[in-house]
């Protein structure tokens, strides 16, 4: 008992627990990263939250998020359990990948579905011809526009949709398609569920769950995007052909078929639907989002701007199409897409994770089943590392002699055990859409436009607030 409470002692610091609610009120869920920028000058870099009666840690600042993630990867590799996401299907023995439960399951779908998506090209060329093509599909649809003002953000998010889409349900959209613009409204409406005070309570008190209509009201969107991508499942389980494997889905059916051991590794029709949901989920709007920030940053830099272009001309010219071969070549741009993902902090509080055992960080103790917070924003933008950090500064990847380099904390896919998983498929997107924008287009903020606010609007993910850009041929 000494021992326990000698340890509890240690227990991060943080605001007063108020009856019933905890510290909830010490958070604005609109703003929650903010929130705990101003909670970590007053208790420091680990310091606890109490959401009615869960335990929660904010780890901020590279060292201690890098410690909990990288050193003691284990330690931290769990997920909490996230009550309102049953109503969507999820649950123990379907988990998904991005909620689930650190162990087998988990594990299992994870390394299946990282081989098969190396499988289908991601790192490698198959790919990359892929999102070439794709990001000639979307210069063509911006030079419709032929250079009046007009607001990019469906366009992008069509063509990074796509690649995920075709490589998941072996579809693609076209531009201006009804159905798609009705998928990517749900989405936005799953996010906007994802992070209001309402879900973090039913998350915390899930017996509020059976007030009659509640869940109807909080989770319409997250409902209806589920029954969209049921549908593309459905699809596929009727067309479907064992002889051939079309996209990631048929090879997960694939697997499924494989008996008893596969099912209870997580090989079902449940897991099926929710896996390729928290790819599209988890690989669209993180992307499309980067590289609306991109193009802002290139309005507000036209100077950052010209330097790209001109380091495109020298490399790569304006007619060849880009390729991943020429990133070595091209320190400046490679700089610029890194900062683009710094300063844009798109996750900027991570995903939740969880202590899988009793575990120390930093001096303090942390006991097992607590929730962890990685404000990876604060790592992002930690001013021991950075020389600029709230300022978009290109030469943070840069050493003396112009040559690329990357800081370790760097985390904008996180690290560990968790790391995101599409990250190389990311990388891939950034440099291809973004080198093949500019190689073709100049971003010009109109003349009747003021001037676009640089701060994010958060909603889980961190998006630019909406803004009008020219896009002038080259
Ligand atoms: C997880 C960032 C693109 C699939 C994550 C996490 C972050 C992140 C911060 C949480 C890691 C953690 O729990 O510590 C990003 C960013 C992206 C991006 C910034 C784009 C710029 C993608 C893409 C895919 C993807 C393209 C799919 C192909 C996933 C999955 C997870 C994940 C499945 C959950 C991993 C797990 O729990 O084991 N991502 N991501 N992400 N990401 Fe990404």
């Amino acid at each position: 008992f000494m021992k326990r409470r000698r340890k509890w002692s240690r227990y991060p610091p943080g605001p007063t627990s108020l009856p019933f609610i905890g510290t909830m009120l010490s958070v604005d869920f609109q703003n929650p990263h903010l929130s705990f920028n101003k909670l970590q000058k007053k208790f420091g870099n680990v310091f606890n939250l109490q959401n009615c009666w869960t335990n929660m840690v904010v780890l901020n600042g590279y060292k201690a998020v890098k410690e909990a993630l990288v050193h003691r990867s284990e330690d931290f590799a769990d997920r909490p359990y996230m009550p309102v996401y049953e109503q969507l299907g999820y649950g123990s023995k379907f988990p998904g990948i991005v909620m689930a439960r650190y162990g087998h399951v988990w594990k299992e779908l994870r390394r299946f579905t990282l081989s098969t998506l190396r499988n289908f090209g991601m790192g490698k060329k198959s790919l990359e011809e892929r999102v070439k093509e794709e990001a000639g599909f979307l210069c063509s649809e911006i030079s419709s526009e032929e250079g009046r003002p007009f607001d990019l953000r469906f366009l992008v998010n069509n063509a990074v949709c796509n690649v995920i889409c075709t490589t998941i349900y072996g579809k693609r959209f076209d531009y201006g398609d009804e159905t798609f613009k009705k998928l990517l409204h749900l989405f936005e409406e799953f996010l906007k569920e994802e992070t209001g005070f309402l879900t973090q309570l039913l998350n915390v008190v899930p017996t509020l769950l059976h007030i009659p209509g509640l869940l109807q009201k909080v989770f319409r969107g997250q409902k209806e995007f589920m029954d969209f991508t049921d549908m593309f499942v459905h699809k596929h389980m009727e067309t479907w052909n064992p002889a051939y494997t079309r996209d990631f889905t048929d090879e997960f059916l694939k697997e499924m078929k494989k008996g008893k051991a596969a099912e209870e590794s997580g090989f079902n029709y449940n897991n099926l639907r929710l896996v390729t949901t928290d790819l599209f989920g988890a690989g669209t709007e993180t992307t499309s989002t980067t590289l609306r920030w991109a193009v802002l940053y290139m309005i507000l830099h036209p100077e950052i701007q010209s330097k790209v272009q001109a380091e495109i001309d020298k490399v790569i010219g304006r007619e060849r199409s880009p390729t991943m071969e020429d990133q070595v070549s091209m320190p400046y741009t490679n700089a610029v897409i890194h900062e683009v993902q710094r300063c844009g902090d798109v996750v900027p509080i991570g995903v939740p994770h969880r202590t899988y055992r009793d575990t120390e960080l930093q001096g303090f103790f942390i006991p097992k089943g607590t929730t962890i917070i990685t404000n990876l924003s604060s790592v992002l933008k930690d001013e021991t590392v950075w020389e600029k950090p709230n300022e978009f500064y290109p030469e943070h990847f840069l050493d003396t002699n112009g040559k690329f380099v990357k800081p370790e904390a760097f985390l904008p896919f996180s690290a560990g055990r968790r790391v995101c998983l599409g990250e190389q498929l990311a990388r891939m997107e950034l440099f291809i859409f973004f080198t093949t924008l500019l190689q073709k287009f100049t971003f010009v903020l109109p003349e009747d436009q003021p001037r676009p606010r640089e701060d994010g609007h958060f909603a889980f993910i961190s998006s630019p607030h909406p803004y009008l850009v020219r896009a002038i041929p080259r």
